[in-house]
């Protein structure tokens, strides 16, 4: 019994213990957590989804910060936790009062526009330990000055961009604050209108200043302690800054980027003599003598985008307490000033002098410039060697130096060794020439990174007794397609790499396990067009930490590894595209659940499509195309499904289309084309709102186009060509047509009897914007269709190929198709089109393909001006009443008038008579020759086969393969 009781006891003490001392947080706190999450309303519960009733340990949750020791809620980072479209809302100011500890409030981008009561907002004034209160891109107005004003511990205010207006007054109760963001609101003064502020940083950036900016800066003279001004963003032109700043005395960096400073404003900076940062990004015009360059303790002086000229090196050279200068992208055209000029400048650290066009001469002579530890001198037209002796190697304080995207040449200079104290090298895009083992690099210990890519990188004898002294990172050598042998030896040696890309250099030997073995780190590996071979094995170690890995256009064999997924659990990037793989996708990479992007193209993988794919919830871009996949679709894709890429064409699938992407709402591009796939389009694809691209060509699809095809407001190319689709194209032309008023009065076609003609068809279209506008390529050349082509693709204004031949097609060429001002290749051959070739088709100035072979066509080609110039006759040819160059048969009376209706103001009739009898016995010779082939080729049938050959690449030399062409379908890269 008495040990029953003192086990009681020891029970009841552990229990009661537990209701106060803090698991990880104070019940009090927690629960106050909960009532602050259910206030926050967004959307209906999900977010915040770590702040769970269930789970005592509140310190734990996302977005909360404790102090360990007492384990009291320090900080709340409540950053857009509400959704935006709930529109302005109040909050209960009284919620926070439980946190008494709380340091730092983070209610960024949640559209709050006040309190929900008035007292509400006083009572965060208790909160007695908050020092940093962030109410950024929310609605508040000037009133939440007088909430705030009361907060004794109050250091960081930020309120930039809410609806502060005119006159903001800071109290003397805000004498703590030291740091205000009042940025993107509408101020035109501040005011201290007790005494003195501590304040020292103040951020006044893209105010709409609608009164005067005089009065703004000068009220800044109410804040005498200020040593930081945010400024940035402003037109001050017309105002002298400099004197309205003067009593600032405390002001060491001034932001004045983007500002539309004048000459007068600039020359007036130099009266501030306290400063020594100074930040004038992106000024326009010219820069004065004198002024602020004046600034003998400026340190610090960024002119970056500036519209300067090389005067500049002049002026600042006396400007000798200068650490860092940034002078990237200001149009400096010329050679520095070899002897003084801004060389002098002994006490610079940093220097960017990227996006320029410099001399040469900068690479020796900058050697002078000791102290620089970064160095940036990338896209700057640079075209010698890197110098062998003096210069550059002598900067042996230099940490970081960026010279990529140039057009330096040669070999890396043995004296490249001096900078002993280089961390990272930048070469990439250079035509140097880099030795596969990087010895000129050995002797630099402090190397973490290097970028080489994109210069000849050449194979070396490795020597034996030499080894690197550094431990890289990352190593950036993909090159040119250049040979090396084997796996430089140096790489056997390295132990921390994270990054490595050997991308086309010719290795030739198997999958490097040892690089992942040695590397733990390893995060990113790319040895895509290595020459690698054998089977792809992978690391036995589980430490492996790889999130990319290409191996693509390698000659591995045999199958994928079962146990991939085990192996490399990480990868959100896979690809292994261009090899020899056969076998079925393994089971295992269901499971990398991180997984993006995975591409499998052209190997010989077969069975078939997993049904497991579309449970992948990360994964984005799906390539399995070029393989022997077979059989059907699986039936229908996980609703988790995020697919955006989806290549599958060149397989062997079959059956339909089923329901495989019903789910797939993400879907931007869907390429099924070159597979034995059967039955209709689906009429669910308007389910798939992201679609893009569409290519569904060579299957055996049928039936009509879908008009549900019609509500992908996205899709700029669509490819159904080579299929069996029959039925009219007009409908669908006609329902994704807006039927704009201006377009049926501008046109001279009347459009309006088609478009009656569909909608008493009786199906229900629904239109959405300006859809139709944005196709680039369209494609149903080699099917089944009939009817006439609807004059609405005239509107298509920004397509640039369109192919409708090989069809039944009827009717004129709409003449509305001189709109097509973008278009590059048009294709209307093989079809039975008739009437005249509009005329106005010649301002068609982009057109490069154009062909209307094998029609009814009948008239005078269009003059022989601009593009047209460069249409031969196989372009035209077999349509028996067209004439006129570049055809040899010329118009004239002897066509039929009714045919040729713009033959009679034809300005060539002179000589009639003898016009006559020509064209009397062209006809007959013509008629002649025709018969004669037809025979020949009846009897002979490799004639028969050579003449069909020539129609062939006649036809080829007016046929634009849409696909090939267009850039777009190019996949979204990931190195
Ligand atoms: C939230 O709930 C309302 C009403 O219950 C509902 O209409 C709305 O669709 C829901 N929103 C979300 C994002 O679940
Ligand atoms: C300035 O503020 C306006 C509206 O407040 C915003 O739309 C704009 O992007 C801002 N401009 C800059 C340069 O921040
Ligand atoms: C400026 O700051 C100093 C302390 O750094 C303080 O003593 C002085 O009172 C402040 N001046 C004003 C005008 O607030």
């Amino acid at each position: 019994m008495g040990l029953f009781l003192q086990v009681f006891t020891v029970l009841v003490i552990t229990v009661s213990l537990q209701g106060w001392v803090p698991l990880g947080c104070l019940e009090e706190e927690r629960i106050a957590l909960l009532h602050l999450k259910d206030s926050l309303n967004y959307p209906n519960g999900t977010s915040l989804p770590s702040w769970i009733k269930a789970d005592a340990h509140c310190c734990d949750w996302e977005s909360i910060g404790c102090n360990s020791s007492t384990g009291r809620v320090t900080e709340l980072d409540l950053w857009s936790v509400r959704n935006e479209e709930l529109g302005d809302w109040y909050l209960n100011a009284s919620l926070f009062l439980p946190f008494q500890q709380l340091n730092s409030l983070i209610l960024m981008d949640n559209r709050i526009a006040g309190w929900v009561e008035n007292k509400g907002g006083y009572e965060l004034q208790k909160l007695s330990n908050l020092e940093i209160l962030d109410l950024e891109s929310n609605s508040f107005n000037n009133s939440i000055l007088s909430f705030v004003e009361g907060l004794p511990s109050l250091k960081s205010l930020y309120l930039d961009y809410n609806r502060l207006e005119g006159s903001i007054d800071l109290k003397e109760s805000l004498s703590s604050l030291e740091y205000l963001d009042l940025s993107g609101n509408n101020i035109n003064k501040l005011v201290a209108s007790r005494g003195p502020s501590n304040l020292k940083t103040l951020w006044l950036e893209n105010i709409t200043i609608y009164g005067s900016s005089f009065q703004l800066l000068q009220s800044l003279r109410a804040f005498p302690n200020l040593t930081k001004l945010y400024l940035g963003s402003n037109d001050f032109r017309g105002r002298i800054l400099g004197d309205e700043l003067q009593n600032l005395s405390s002001l060491e960096s001034l932001y004045l980027d983007d500002c539309s400073l004048d000459e007068h404003s600039l020359q007036s900076l130099g009266a501030l003599h306290s400063l020594k940062n100074l930040s004038l990004r992106e000024l326009n015009g010219a820069v004065p003598s004198g002024g602020f360059l004046d600034l003998k303790n400026l340190e610090y002086l960024d002119l970056s985008y500036s519209t300067l000229n090389n005067s500049i090196f002049q002026a600042i050279r006396t400007m000798t307490s200068l650490k860092t200068l940034n002078l990237m992208g200001c149009s400096l055209n010329d050679q520095i000033p070899t002897t003084q000029g801004f060389l002098n400048l002994k006490n610079l650290e940093y220097l960017d002098l990227s996006d320029n066009t410099l001399d040469n001469n900068i690479l020796q002579t900058i050697g002078t410039m000791t102290s620089l530890k970064t160095l940036s001198l990338s896209s700057c037209k640079l075209n010698s060697q890197i110098p062998t002796t003096q210069g550059l190697c002598d900067l042996n304080h230099l940490q970081v130096l960026y010279m990529s995207d140039n057009d330096l040449s040669g070999f890396l200079p043995p004296c490249l060794a001096n900078l002993t104290s280089l961390q990272r090298l930048y070469l990439s895009s250079n035509h140097l020439k880099i030795p596969m083992s990087l010895s000129p690099l050995y002797n630099l210990s402090k190397l973490k990174s290097f970028y080489g890519s994109g210069n000849e990188i050449y194979a070396e004898e490795d020597d034996h007794n030499l080894s690197p002294k550094f431990q890289l990172e990352s190593l950036y050598l993909s090159s040119r397609g250049q040979g090396a042998g084997a796996f430089p030896r140096f790489l056997y040696h390295q132990f921390s790499l994270r990054y490595l890309d050997l991308t086309n250099i010719q290795i030739k030997g198997e999958f490097p396990n040892w690089l992942i073995e040695n590397n733990t780190y390893l995060q990113e590996l790319y040895l895509e067009n290595c020459s690698l071979l054998g089977p792809f094995l992978l690391p036995k170690t589980s430490r492996v930490n790889l999130s990319i890995l290409s191996i693509s256009m390698n000659h591995f064999q045999g199958q994928i590894p079962s146990e991939i997924g085990a192996r490399l659990p990480g990868l959100e990037v896979l690809f292994m595209s261009d090899n020899g793989f056969n076998g079925s996708i393994p089971f295992s990479l269901g499971n990398i659940s991180s997984l993006q992007a995975f591409d499998l193209s052209n190997n010989s993988l077969q069975g078939q499509i997993p049904g497991w794919i579309g449970n992948m919830s990360s994964l984005e871009f799906l390539d399995l195309s070029r393989n022997n996949f077979s059989g059907r679709l699986p039936p229908r894709f996980g609703t988790s499904s995020n697919l955006r890429y989806v290549y599958l064409s060149r397989n062997k699938l079959q059956g339909p289309i089923a329901m495989t992407f019903y789910d797939s709402f993400e879907i931007f591009t869907l390429d099924l084309s070159h597979n034995n796939l059967t039955g209709t389009i689906p009429e669910w694809i308007d389910r798939l709102s992201n679609l893009r691209f569409l290519l569904l060509s060579y299957n055996n699809l049928e039936g009509e186009i879908p008009f549900q095809l019609s509500r992908l407001d996205q899709l700029t190319l669509i490819d159904l060509s080579h299929n069996h689709l029959s039925g009219n194209i007009l409908s669908w032309m006609i329902s994704t047509h807006p039927f704009p008023q201006q377009y049926n009065s501008r046109s001279s076609m009347s459009s309006s009897q088609q478009s009656f003609e569909f909608t008493t068809k009786n199906v229900s279209l629904s239109y959405r914007g300006s859809i139709i506008q944005y196709f680039t390529g369209i494609d149903f050349s080699f099917n089944n269709f009939t009817g006439e082509i609807p004059p609405e693709i005239g509107n298509l204004s920004m397509i640039k190929a369109l192919n409708l031949s090989h069809n039944s097609l009827t009717g004129p060429i709409p003449p509305t198709f001189w709109n097509l001002k973008e278009i590059e290749s048009l294709d209307l051959s093989y079809n039975k089109l008739d009437g005249e070739i509009p005329p106005r088709l010649i301002e068609l100035f982009s057109l490069e393909v154009f062909n209307v072979a094998y029609n009814n066509l009948s008239g005078k080609i269009p003059a022989r001006v601009a593009q047209f110039a460069t249409f031969d006759e196989s372009c035209y040819k077999d349509n028996p009443f067209l004439c006129g160059e570049p055809l040899p048969k010329i118009c004239g009376a002897a066509m039929p008038p009714s045919l040729t209706p713009t033959s009679t103001n034809n300005k060539d009739n002179g000589g009639f008579i003898d016009m006559e009898v020509f064209y009397v016995t062209f006809w007959v010779t013509y008629i002649m020759v025709l018969l004669v082939i037809g025979a020949v080729l009846y009897i002979n049938p490799y004639w028969r086969r050579a003449w069909f050959h020539f129609i062939e690449v006649s036809i080829n030399n007016c046929y634009y393969f849409l696909v090939d062409n267009l850039p777009i379908l190019s996949k979204f890269g990931f190195s």
